[in-house]
């Protein structure tokens, strides 16, 4: 394929060109070709790429997928020709069950030390860089007023359950590609029952334990 960009110029001079053998996977500093081809824009340079053997859910340094550069970026024809070419949406198993034994004041600390500074849990407060998070379990999801959400958050139907917050917290940028909220998440699932059990209590009237 020949490509007329200086996307496909500039990954060639940094990465070399994967037609003559050069590794389509290898790193420089934060990531690779096919992270910057996507923030670009450049679908030929995509396709380029992963016709060369480019893995489609590398991560950057900083846990970011091509699928979620691509919807950050509104980069729609890119998405859609990841999303056919290989890109896996991990889900975390169910816990709705491992509620009822959580450790709620664990969850209030891990709250506390990673949440707490974009995110206010009392009634009364604002959003600060990410909205409210009082009553957030079975409110409707991205419904904070005034809040700007993304396109990703925006388009996922239906109230917090909460297993919908397992998934999303499980890692955002994951499971929930283009999301603002750009931050590696809760994999450890004992640490993320806690935390869910704690946002459970962030309410006058919490809903039910399942
Ligand atoms: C660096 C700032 C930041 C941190 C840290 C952060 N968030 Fe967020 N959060 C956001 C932003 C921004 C959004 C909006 C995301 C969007 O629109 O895509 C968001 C959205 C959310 C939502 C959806 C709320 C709604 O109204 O639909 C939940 C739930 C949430 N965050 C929980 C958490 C939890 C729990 C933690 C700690 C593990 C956390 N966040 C850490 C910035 C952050």
């Amino acid at each position: 394929m020949l490509i007329d960009c200086s996307v496909w110029t500039s990954v060639r001079s940094s990465f070399g060109t994967p037609a003559r053998g050069a590794n389509p996977n290898s790193r420089r500093n934060r990531e690779n070709a096919l992270h910057i081809a996507v923030v670009s824009g450049c679908l030929d340079c995509v396709k380029a790429l992963v016709e060369a053997g480019a893995d489609v859910n590398a991560k950057t340094k900083d846990g970011k997928t091509p699928l979620h550069l691509a919807k950050f970026k509104g980069q729609r024809e890119v998405a859609d020709y990841l999303l056919s070419h290989g890109v896996v949406l991990p889900a975390p198993a169910p816990i709705s069950m491992k509620l009822a034994t959580a450790d709620v004041e664990k969850g209030r600390t891990y709250f506390t030390s990673v949440c707490a500074g974009c995110h206010n849990a009392a009634p009364q407060g604002g959003s600060k860089a990410g909205p409210n998070l009082w009553s957030v379990v079975g409110r409707d999801k991205a419904s904070v007023a005034k809040m700007r959400y993304s396109e990703a958050l925006l388009g996922w139907e239906g109230v917090w359950t909460y297993e919908d917050l397992n998934r999303y917290l499980f890692g955002p940028m994951l499971t929930t590609p283009g999301v603002y909220m750009e931050t590696p998440g809760v994999p450890d699932e004992t640490e993320r029952v806690n935390l869910i059990a704690y946002m459970r209590t962030l309410s006058d009237k919490p809903i039910p334990l399942p």
